[in-house]
């Protein structure tokens, strides 16, 4: 087109050639000034486009490759391999990435790829939760007057327990060796880790409150590592009392053939008898135990010098149960028909937790029914309901 133009030029007047030709180029350099501008822009607008292009390609690659798997190291292998548990509790034989084999350990979270199981990746320690592991509970609020029944075994406890931290002195004048671990044993809802958590509130020293179960389930190839900070612990705090609760979870006897998640717990075992073992009466760490199974507790760990004063919490008696009662709707407004030492005899087999959901479903009745009071009525409706519900749900163990 240009071109064309540029003949129709020559062709014409020559005396204006020099002037139309000059404006012409003035024009073409206008046009090519626009244009290189416009290059410009376009140019930068697509180096941006470019770097959005490779942006959202990362992020699509890291959308669609497999999630790796979690889990724990179990053992380290020589030749870049380690034994490892996935979260259902499968241990597989993995090989390491020769990047990662110097950071894992037993008892590290790892990243494991699908495809391979092999180890890619250590994951940060979660500190939090193994601080959570063991409740370092100031003052829990609850004292020995909450406690329906158990006085005698209150007082054991108390002897046992907090008198020989309180007033070691005594002990060695008199030349008598306390018990290092009290274990309480009994049903379930009959105050054990309330009796516990009132001996906290009641003495001076540090109370650690760990519960078996969550040490095994939640703390999987930690739990022996675990046990020896716990007692670390304790002894730093000296006096201190340690609390395990539901220790059957950690202490029951192995039968038939052990899996892998058995041996983790029995290594747990088997430090915490050594931690037993480990210090002498009177060092200012007392061992408390509670259980709901003494039936199929190791009998290692009640052996002399580890559990070895073993106090049954039985279901409440009748003058038991009414305490209880007493307790439980000490903050309650009854009417005046209300005769708790009836209702106690009426429930004949209840333990301190029937009787306290008894209470509270006692109080939602009356609110539903518009009752200004708790009556005597609904303390009998909500008697009945909760022995149905308990037999629903069927006895869950069986007791010694
Ligand atoms: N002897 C009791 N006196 C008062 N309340 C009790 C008693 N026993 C159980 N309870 C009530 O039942 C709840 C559960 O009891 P808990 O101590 O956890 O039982 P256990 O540890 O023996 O299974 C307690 O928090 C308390 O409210
Ligand atoms: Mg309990």
């Amino acid at each position: 087109m240009g071109q064309d133009y540029i003949v129709l030029m020559v062709e014409s007047d020559s005396r204006d050639k020099n002037a139309d030709l000059a404006s012409y180029v003035y024009r073409l350099e206008e046009e090519l000034r626009a244009l290189r501008d416009e290059r410009a822009k376009l140019e930068s607008h697509t180096f941006l486009l470019q770097k959005k292009y490779v942006e959202l390609r990362r992020e699509f690659e890291r959308l669609t490759t497999p999630p790796l798997l979690v889990g724990t190291v179990l053992d380290v292998l020589p030749n870049y391999r380690a034994v490892v548990k996935n979260s259902n509790g499968m241990t597989f034989l993995v090989n390491v990435m020769s990047s990662v084999y110097d950071k894992i350990y037993p008892g590290a979270q790892v990243a494991m790829s699908q495809q391979t199981v092999a180890i890619v990746d250590v994951l940060p320690e979660p500190k939090d939760e193994r601080v959570r592991a063991f409740e370092v509970v100031e003052r829990p609020e609850v004292s020995y007057s909450d406690i329906g029944g158990l006085r005698d075994v209150i007082q054991e406890v108390r002897e046992v327990v907090e008198l020989p931290l309180k007033n070691p002195d005594v002990f060695k004048e008199i030349g008598i060796v306390p018990p290092k671990g009290v274990l309480l044993y009994g049903p379930p809802g009959t105050g054990k880790t309330l009796l516990a958590k009132a001996v906290a509130h009641e003495t001076n020293a540090t109370f650690i409150h760990v519960v078996g179960s969550e040490l095994v389930r939640k703390f999987i190839g930690e739990g022996a590592k675990l046990v020896r900070d716990l007692f670390k612990l304790a002894r730093e705090k000296a006096p201190a009392i340690v609390f395990i609760d539901e220790i059957d979870a950690i202490g029951a006897v192995r039968t038939e053939a052990l899996t892998g998640g058995d041996r983790e717990v029995q290594r747990t075992l088997v430090q915490l008898l050594a931690e037993l073992d480990g210090f002498k009466p009177l060092d200012g760490v007392a061992v408390l135990g509670a259980t709901n199974r003494i039936d199929i507790l190791d009998p290692a760990l009640l052996r002399p010098g580890r559990f070895d004063r073993i106090i049954e919490v039985p279901l409440p008696d009748e003058s038991a149960r009414y305490e209880i009662l007493r307790v439980h709707t000490k903050g309650m407004k009854l009417a005046k028909d209300v005769n708790l030492r009836a209702l106690a005899k009426a429930a004949a087999g209840m333990s301190g937790a029937d009787l306290k959901a008894l209470v509270t479903e006692a109080g939602l009745l009356a609110i539903r029914k518009g009752h200004k009071a708790v009556r005597m009525q609904d303390l009998r409706e909500a008697m009945e309901k909760v022995r149905k519900k308990k037999v629903d749900k069927g006895p869950a163990h069986i007791y010694l």
